[in-house]
């Protein structure tokens, strides 16, 4: 069957005409188009169909050994930058309440639209119950936080490109065009210091540690790595 049109919503095309970028938005019942036209990258966010979706049913990640210890008791998580809320969603799919913090308008906006489409929808509607998203630097909400209100707080900031490796995911690539790192060892820090149990960062897999600070725990992958600091 022929996908429905894509027929941009207002709000997300107001913030799409305000970007440094030739950017195309379009919304349909699969989610949210995103068009970089001068970078030649177009990818589709939903959080219902599509390689998110896919990725999230995954139930093998190391994301969830990192962030989802079961025997822990780990289900309450805040994840300092959501981006695309991959992770965020994985998390939640898998059972864990997720609060997921984003900066960028526009990434937030996406976002946004692609949870209420999926809290929309009857057969995923009670994985989003159990998130929350919003449009706020991470610093500043971790300077209201009192402690130990999220078992884990999550770090994903924005690796370096590196000119000799491989070309990121597109989805990625057009994250990294839009967005940028903010604060992340200030965050870092202060997620010490509020987690209830551990702060998990995701890692370039030959990266130093964030802060140069030894994790506890790792759990490595090829390409990346998740550092794992018990709190308690
Ligand atoms: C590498 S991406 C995260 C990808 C994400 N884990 C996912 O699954 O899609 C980093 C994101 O963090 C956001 N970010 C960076 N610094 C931030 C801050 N201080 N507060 C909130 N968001 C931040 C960026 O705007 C960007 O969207």
């Amino acid at each position: 069957m022929e996908a429905p049109p894509a027929v941009p919503a207002s709000g997300l095309l107001q913030l799409a005409c305000t970007s440094d970028h030739d950017l195309h938005i379009g919304i349909d019942a699969r989610g949210v188009e995103i068009e970089l036209v001068d970078l030649r990258l177009r990818f589709h966010h939903s959080f219902i169909s599509g390689p998110i979706a896919k990725r999230a049913r995954q139930s093998n990640q190391l994301l969830l050994k990192a962030c989802n210890n079961k025997q822990r008791n780990i289900s309450r998580v805040l994840d300092l930058t959501a981006g695309w809320g991959v992770d965020g969603y994985t998390l939640a799919r898998h059972g864990q309440a997720v609060t997921l913090l984003e900066q960028n308008e526009l990434v937030h906006a996406i976002v946004a639209q692609s949870l209420a489409q999926l809290a929309a929808n009857p057969a995923t509607a009670d994985i989003a119950t159990r998130m929350v998203l919003e449009q706020i630097d991470a610093i500043d909400y971790l300077q209201s936080l009192g402690e130990a209100e999220f078992d884990c707080i999550y770090l994903d900031p924005m690796f370096p490109g590196h000119k000799s490796g491989a070309k990121p995911a597109k989805e990625m690539q057009i994250l990294q065009a839009l967005t940028d790192n903010r604060n992340i060892e200030a965050c870092f820090q202060l997620a010490l210091a509020r987690a209830g149990k551990r702060v998990v960062v995701k890692r370039a897999a030959k990266a130093a540690p964030l802060g140069d600070r030894k994790p506890d725990l790792v759990q490595r992958a090829r390409t990346i790595r998740f550092d794992v600091y018990l709190t308690t």
